[in-house]
């Protein structure tokens, strides 16, 4: 499916996963949810980063403790979803700088089109998580993190609710270096691109859209 593949299996994440799965979960608490998971992800996300011993004073003796080392973290997301999952990222590591991009896809020929990026500056110099609630066709997760290596980022990793074993294969096969964290793996995706079972249209629920 995908070599570097993480399913994020803590109780807490999936009991809330499936309550965002309901068809009755208001736009508000699906928002909420939506938060909770993504800080419990960028728990499990984060377990590799880079530690040093920095020096500090505690109330009774000077010590050297861990410390993250190098540039902060980065959190991109992918327009407009993204945003849901980036805010909870945020609860957790809340001095990261955080990154926007905006793909559509062209009606003619379905491959993506880049219509916004802001990213920081020395973007390529920091670790970057790159989120959207739901792993599809793959095809804007592969561009956007064409997009992120492109601007010169090493340090990759892709976070999504869901995904479907269509978007594994796709994002495995353009970019097989990028670690891939997950809450679960969906059985297909349908003939509009939605992932069965799935949880609907993410953006729509996150933002009360129809
Ligand atoms: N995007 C969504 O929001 N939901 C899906 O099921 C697939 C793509």
């Amino acid at each position: 499916m995908h070599p570097r593949l993480t399913v994020v299996s803590h109780p807490l994440v999936q009991h809330k996963l499936t309550l965002m799965r309901r068809r009755e979960t208001s736009t508000g608490e699906f928002r909420r949810l939506a938060r909770e998971v993504a800080l419990l992800m960028a728990y499990e996300v984060t377990r590799d980063l880079r530690l040093e011993q920095v020096p500090v004073e505690t109330p009774l003796e000077p010590m050297m403790a861990p410390a993250l080392a190098g540039k902060k973290l980065c959190i991109v997301s992918i327009l407009r979803a993204g945003a849901g999952l980036a805010e909870g990222m945020l609860d957790l590591v809340p001095s990261a700088r955080v990154g926007h991009i905006g793909l559509y896809r062209d009606p003619a020929t379905l491959v993506p089109v880049e219509y916004y990026l802001k990213l920081p500056e020395d973007v390529a110099e920091r670790p970057v998580i790159l989120v959207d609630p739901m792993l599809a066709t793959g095809h804007s997760a592969a561009a956007a993190v064409g997009r992120l290596k492109m601007a010169g980022c090493q340090d990759l990793r892709f976070a999504c609710l869901l995904a479907a074993p269509e978007g594994l294969e796709v994002l495995a096969e353009a970019h097989p270096d990028v670690e891939v964290f997950t809450c679960a793996v969906d059985r297909e995706l349908d003939e509009h691109a939605y992932i069965r079972p799935g949880l609907g249209d993410a953006g729509d629920r996150l933002f009360g859209t129809k």
